[in-house]
């Protein structure tokens, strides 16, 4: 009925998450308020996981996309599902490793990482460094060998697929700030640097090709164009690949028109196209790396909101004004990103209205969703908007002075609090 497993409609009519009441959970820890279902998290990476052993031997490895929602107890339920993880900034290696994360298990991603991160990360032990480019290597090298260690690298690779587009394109695509080309041999170029480089132990390439892909063909693409370079380079400069990084973007449901492909599919098709690549360039197979991000925690997520002034303007739309808005959710205002939405109170009844979900920022581009269907709202109503776990609570800001809402997690239909909710005094702590 909505657009994930975790959501249902009790006796009451109320719309419920994890088998709780989301009128209860409003109630008892305010609004807005980002709700969590624990199981349906451990389920997606269960199947990532799952499908691993099935297809392909066990032979890889999951690391969640934590820029997706990174706080403290996402990292111990990943440490838990043993997962590793792909992180982006000191910040978020900082996060993990605050709560014991074996630091052997994060991939260190990013297109600018300073020397300070970097040196960090060398120090914590960080398990892969997902290079991006020329001068990232170079001072990498020279502050590993500084510390007399040998960091272990992956370069990030353009592979020249436009995975956006609805008949993805196999073209340039260069024009991009991460990674490494191989159409203008920039990628060869960096390989034949890392491979002499006594602080640096190559042991693979990576690719992300985008973001909420529906299809199975480019990833298979890419697959096949990663293991072919690999191939190459091993034979025109004796590179000794075992490791490749396939990277995330794969596509959950927002509005239930959306069909995203079931997870432990794209390693079916992956596994399949990087084994038949590797028989046909006598190639051992290598160890796997996915980072699935939005497809782990996207549909877990709910926000909760209550409804306040309600303004019909005749002829033109409806506006209905939530306690948020785009402080804790900024991706309509920057992607025109789709949601389905209802009204907590009458889950069960038709959505008749048809309204446009206004936040609460002096913005006029400060909407959820424009024109989208719910239940009629009025003032004090709770209003629920659908998979808004993923790239919610890691985007939102301060803007207006609005404080950051909770975080709530479900597990067995209790909640708990796992990311407090921002008070007064947390928006002045840094002021002078
Ligand atoms: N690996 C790399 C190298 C990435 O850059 C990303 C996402 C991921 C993995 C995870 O991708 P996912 O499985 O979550 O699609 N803020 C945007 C999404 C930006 C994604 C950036 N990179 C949004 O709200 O849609």
């Amino acid at each position: 009925m909505f657009v994930s497993d975790c959501l249902n409609v009790n006796q009451q009519g109320h719309l419920t998450i994890g088998g709780c009441d989301t009128l209860e959970l409003a109630a008892a820890f305010g609004t807005p308020l980002y709700v969590m279902d624990e199981a349906t998290i451990v389920n997606n990476c269960r199947k990532y996981v799952d499908s691993i052993k099935t297809y392909y031997n066990g032979n890889g490895r999951v690391y969640y996309a934590s820029k997706a929602f990174c706080c403290k107890e996402i990292c111990r339920i990943m440490e838990n599902e043993q997962m590793g993880l792909d992180v982006v900034s000191a910040g978020e290696i900082y996060t993990a490793m605050s709560t014991g994360f074996p630091a052997e298990r994060l991939c260190f991603h990013g297109n600018n990482k300073t020397s300070a991160e970097i040196n960090y990360a060398l120090d914590c032990g960080v398990g892969r460094f997902m290079v991006d480019n020329l001068t990232e290597l170079a001072l990498l090298n020279r502050l590993a060998l500084e510390r007399n260690k040998k960091a272990v690298v992956l370069l990030r690779i353009k592979p020249g697929i436009d995975a956006h587009t609805h008949n993805f394109i196999r073209t340039g695509q260069i024009d991009s700030k991460f990674g490494l080309a191989l159409e203008t041999g920039e990628a060869e170029e960096a390989i034949k640097e890392a491979i002499t480089m006594a602080g640096i132990n190559l042991t693979g390439i990576h690719c992300h090709i985008g973001s909420q892909i529906f299809d199975l063909a480019p990833f298979e693409l890419a697959a096949e164009v990663m293991v072919n370079f690999m191939a190459d380079m091993r034979d025109r400069h004796g590179a000794k690949f075992t490791e490749l990084n396939l990277g995330g973007g794969f596509g959950i449901k927002y509005v239930p028109e959306q069909d995203p492909v079931p997870y432990d599919r794209y390693m079916e098709a992956v596994s399949e196209t990087v084994k038949k690549t590797c028989l046909a360039r006598d190639m051992d197979t290598p160890f796997i790396m996915l980072e699935p991000g939005r497809s782990i925690v996207a549909s877990a997520g709910i926000t909760l909101y209550t409804v306040g002034a309600v303004k019909e303007i005749p002829g033109i739309r409806t506006y209905v004004s939530i306690d948020g808005g785009m402080g804790d959710n900024p991706r309509y205002a920057l992607y025109q990103a789709e949601y389905a939405a209802v009204v907590a109170d009458r889950a069960a009844e038709k959505p008749t209205a048809t309204v446009t979900i206004a936040g609460k920022c002096c913005e006029s581009g400060d909407l959820i969703q424009e024109h989208t269907a719910i239940q009629p709202a009025e003032a004090g109503n709770i209003l629920a908007v659908f998979a808004t776990g993923a790239y919610n609570y890691s985007m939102a800001s301060n803007y207006n002075r609005i404080p950051r809402p909770a975080a709530v997690m479900i597990r067995d239909q209790e909640p708990r609090v796992i990311i407090k909710r921002e008070t007064f005094d947390d928006l002045v702590h840094n002021d002078v």
